[in-house]
């Protein structure tokens, strides 16, 4: 499995643009209920704005795309809503995959996969397998995912792995089992829907991510607002606990 050094202790070159872009798409609810409209046409019209983030960062040589669809605790919603969500899940992979494929995306679907039915499963197991080879973007789509579920499945794989070990466990020894391991951390974080909170999304990942957000409800965003974040993301400086002036060589150190 390849594996990226964390960017809490590595600099990354000042680039372009982020080369890993991780998104709460939020507001679907409130962008259907401000035109009058049932919850579902917002999820609905979310989907589609998967699909332009998907093209812009194909444009734009953007390498990792990874977006919070589901979390742990979204289960709590109205039984109706949760049901449609996934039959629209369902539908997505069966709809999307064939194109994504053909535009070089790898897709992955990260979290607690074992709550969805067998026959969700097998799609996203085929999804996952049909585009394996694909490296222009690798897309990953977290879905019943939760940060904490993340780090306590790694750990548990952790301990399974070695449970000999007595010495003192290292970042370095978890890493590998958390589901983004196979990706850099994100560069930039983009929560649109105007909250300003993680609601457990990649709680290890964010560590030093470039937190960026925006009132636009999630189905009403669109590439001139991702440019803007884009923007935003340029014009920071990233330290990860250095002085300014290290990063610009004025200093020795
Ligand atoms: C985000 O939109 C999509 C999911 C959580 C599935 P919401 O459904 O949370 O929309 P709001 O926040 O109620 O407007
Ligand atoms: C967060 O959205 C999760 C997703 C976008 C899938 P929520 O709308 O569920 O977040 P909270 O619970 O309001 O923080
Ligand atoms: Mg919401």
């Amino acid at each position: 499995m390849a594996f990226f050094s964390s960017s809490t202790r590595q600099v990354p070159d000042a680039v372009a643009v982020p080369d890993h872009v991780a998104v709460i798409m939020d507001g679907n609810g409130r962008w259907a209920k401000s035109r009058f409209l049932p919850r579902f046409t917002g999820h609905v019209k979310g989907v589609e704005l998967v699909r332009e983030m998907v093209r812009a960062c194909l444009e734009r040589k953007i390498h990792y795309l990874t977006l919070f669809a589901f979390s742990s605790e979204n289960w709590r919603r109205p039984q109706e809503e949760v049901t449609m969500l996934m039959q629209l899940f369902a539908k997505s992979l069966q709809q999307e995959v064939e194109k994504l494929h053909r535009n070089g995306v790898r897709l992955r679907v990260i979290g607690d996969l074992s709550r969805f039915d067998s026959s969700l499963q097998s799609l996203i197991r085929d999804a996952e397998l049909g585009t394996a080879d694909n490296t222009k973007l690798e897309l990953t789509i977290a879905a019943n995912y939760g940060g904490r579920w993340d780090i306590m499945q790694a750990v548990n794989k952790m301990l399974a792995a070695q449970p000999s070990k007595r010495d003192t466990w290292s970042e370095s020894d978890l890493e590998p089992y958390l589901s983004m391991a196979f990706a850099p951390e994100p560069d930039l974080f983009i929560r649109t829907g105007g909250e300003e909170r993680i609601s457990n999304f990649l709680l290890w990942q964010l560590a030093y991510t470039e937190l960026y957000f925006t009132k636009t409800l999630w189905p009403a965003f669109n590439t001139t607002e991702f440019d803007r974040a884009i923007l935003s993301y340029q014009q920071r400086e990233r330290r990860f606990g250095r002085t300014s002036e290290q990063l610009t060589g004025q200093s020795d150190a």
